[in-house]
């Protein structure tokens, strides 16, 4: 299909897309609501996943089996993991990675997911240049490509940032990017993750996170507008 997934996980995140689209349409399954419409020139489906993996597994089947969408973005905010990042600084997935995946009893490495032939999710490439060129043109801050960790917490303790850095060398972590990835995967649909941080997943990051939640969303929907425009 033609039409464009957009997800965010929290009202602020989607609030924006919806105050801007053009919508023909409003569908709900499994309490999600789908809105159909067009946005800067595109045809989408704009709806809120919910936190969490399954929320947004669950959310990404159904745009591809109700909505026949050909393309998933999502768009939300990060805990930055890399040293060089800083808060407003934009991460593009190159993959996606279930950190929270961990069969290492079963001598799986962290991560792998046992039987599955990638545990790595590939964004794809032309939609990660597209979002690259618009993130650099809207962002304050810097933009770079990276590797996307999601798991079902919230990340606030610098001990536990380390040992994502070292086991999965993770840019930023979330709670969703992965599962929307892994969905994707088993579909063969392309799909891009784009997330401002909004904390550096310490001590200070519940306050930084829910400061920062506007200014990302205002970010974000900059971004997708752009990639739009010129896909
Ligand atoms: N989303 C934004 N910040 C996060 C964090 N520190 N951990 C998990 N998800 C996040």
């Amino acid at each position: 299909g033609k039409t464009i997934g957009l997800i965010g996980a929290m009202a602020e995140e989607v609030a924006l897309f919806l105050e801007e689209m053009e919508e023909n349409a409003r569908e709900e399954y499994a309490g999600i609501v789908f809105h159909r419409g067009s946005f800067s020139g595109a045809p989408v489906v704009v709806c809120r996943s919910g936190v969490g993996k399954v929320n947004a597994s669950v959310c990404t089947q159904l745009l591809i089996d109700r909505f026949d969408v050909g393309t998933v973005i999502f768009t939300g905010v990060a805990g930055a993991l890399d040293p060089a990042l800083d808060i407003g600084d934009i991460v593009v997935s190159k993959t996606c990675v279930q950190y929270d995946v961990d069969a290492s009893p079963l001598g799986f490495p962290k991560g792998t997911i046992p039987f599955q032939e990638t545990s790595v999710f590939q964004a794809d490439p032309e939609w990660i240049r597209l979002a690259m060129e618009a993130a650099e043109a809207w962002t304050e801050g810097k933009a770079i490509r990276g590797k996307v960790l999601s798991g079902d917490r919230f990340i606030a303790h610098p001990e536990q940032v380390r040992e994502l850095r070292e086991t999965f060398g993770g840019a930023c972590v979330e709670m969703e990017g992965a599962a929307v990835a892994h969905v994707c995967h088993l579909n063969r649909i392309p799909f891009v993750v784009i997330r401002s941080m909004s904390d550096r997943a310490d001590f200070s990051a519940g306050v930084n996170f829910t400061e920062f939640a506007s200014r990302a969303a205002r970010c974000s929907n900059g971004i997708v507008k752009a990639m739009l425009k010129k896909h």
